[in-house]
């Protein structure tokens, strides 16, 4: 019999093999400073754009006023024990009173984080007889969530009404057999590639089928919308999500997370959802610090204002320089350039070191071979003069993968570890 470390000794995965290589540099970086637009790389200053931080709150003094006075005040411990046990206040629940007036849903409840609060509802909304339908390029959250169904669930090619029909004529006929219902999952901004669900399309199903939808907001609350209320709001089918989860880790800049539907949904939910149950509930400086963002999101729309002019700014500005930036319709900005991977890893190196300029890098695995994705996220504390700096040295970059200079920069790399 093996031991069964073997094989974790033998094997990194498919991203830790990158280690020796990525570490501290490309993965696991150390950003410091206080969150902003500008934060310290390696003792170096950088324009930061790889920070979820949409509206700017982060660092904002108001948000920091509340969440050291909430601090001072409860400690970090304050409620303990699960909300079900000892671990209920007041405060939790005015926050998701004003979470579903602003979301337009009955009921509210709050999650320790986003990540389990989404798996556990997947787990909680389906039993066995059930069947789920869901989009193929969806978060990690979603995917484990939908592992734990112990039903049937069919997938569906990306943001794709044709197979969306498919797969629900497919869950209709076996929903029949089985006895049970239909939950199709999507995103509402599909956070790599920053394109929005089709959600005002998937709506239009429901004439002809049925089935329940939940939409994952985490990149439309507080960035789309009139009132930043998200992707439903955008496209006029807010009513229509029967299920809204968004996280307090993008555009209030926190963390914990928060689902909303009507109010029997979420009776059922908060004695169901085993994340919540099972575990302690969300400290007192997050429920403070969350009702304060909230209000700020509500009733500071310059905020977003400020967002979308860097979003509006950057996005034209690539385009214009002819880079390829795919289909986003969200602040979620991609850049998509040809070349391999020791040469993005000289590119961004370039772009670190010599242009103050950071954002996430994606390459294979994770996107096709041969294919570099430099991911971009505006905030409100962006500057147009961080725009003009990063569109420069775009430019620049672009120029040099084009002309070799990060081939040649790299072979001797590729002559020890062969082609990767
Ligand atoms: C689409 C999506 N869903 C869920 C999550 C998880 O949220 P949290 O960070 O609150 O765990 C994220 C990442 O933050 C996300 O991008």
């Amino acid at each position: 019999m093996k031991d069964l470390f073997e094989k974790i000794y033998a094997d990194k995965g498919p991203l830790g093999k990158w280690a020796d290589q990525a570490e501290g540099y490309f993965v696991f970086p150390k950003l410091e400073g206080p969150i902003s637009n500008r934060m310290k790389f390696q003792g170096k200053d950088v324009v930061t754009w790889s920070v979820n931080d949409y509206l700017g709150l982060a660092n904002h003094p108001e948000v920091r006023k509340v969440d050291a006075e909430a601090a001072a005040k409860y400690g970090s411990a304050y409620p303990m024990g699960a909300r079900m046990m000892s671990g209920h206040t007041d405060l939790h629940e005015q926050l998701e009173n004003e979470l579903a007036a602003f979301v337009s849903k009955e009921a509210a409840y709050l999650l320790n984080f986003g990540y389990q609060g989404m798996v556990s509802t997947i787990d909680a909304l389906v039993s066995k007889d059930d069947v789920i339908v869901y989009d193929v390029d969806t978060h990690a959250c979603i995917i484990d969530g939908v592992r734990l169904h112990a039903g049937k669930r069919f997938v569906y090619k990306h943001n794709d009404v044709e197979s969306i029909e498919k797969n629900l004529k497919r869950a209709t006929r076996l929903a029949e057999k089985t006895g049970g219902g239909i939950l199709l999952i999507s995103e509402g901004v599909f956070g790599m590639r920053g394109e929005q669900g089709k959600l005002k399309e998937i709506v239009a199903l429901k004439k002809e089928y049925n089935f329940r939808l939940f939409v994952d907001d985490a990149h439309g609350f507080g960035t789309l919308g009139t009132t930043g209320a998200g992707t439903g709001e955008e496209q006029g089918v807010q009513e229509d999500i029967d299920v809204y989860f968004a996280t307090f880790a993008k555009s209030m800049a926190s963390t914990g997370a928060f689902i909303a539907a009507d109010k029997q949904v979420m009776d059922y939910l908060k004695y169901n959802l085993r994340s919540q149950m099972f575990a302690k509930s969300l400290q007192m400086q997050l429920v403070e610090g969350a009702l304060k963002r909230l209000d700020m999101l509500r009733t500071m729309p310059e905020l977003k204002n400020k967002l979308w002019e860097n979003v509006n700014a950057l996005q034209g500005g690539l385009k214009d320089r002819g880079f390829d930036i795919g289909t986003t319709q969200t602040c979620v900005t991609p850049v998509y350039l040809k070349g391999s991977i020791p040469e993005a890893m000289a590119l961004v190196k370039d772009l670190r070191e010599n242009h103050g300029v950071f954002c996430s890098i994606v390459t294979y695995p994770v996107i096709p071979k041969g294919l570099i994705l430099l991911r971009l996220i505006p905030t409100a504390s962006h500057t147009l003069e961080d725009v003009a700096m990063t569109l420069d040295a775009f430019s620049a970059i672009r120029e040099k993968l084009e002309t070799g200079v990060y081939k040649r920069l790299t072979a001797a790399l590729v002559e020890e570890m062969g082609e990767f």
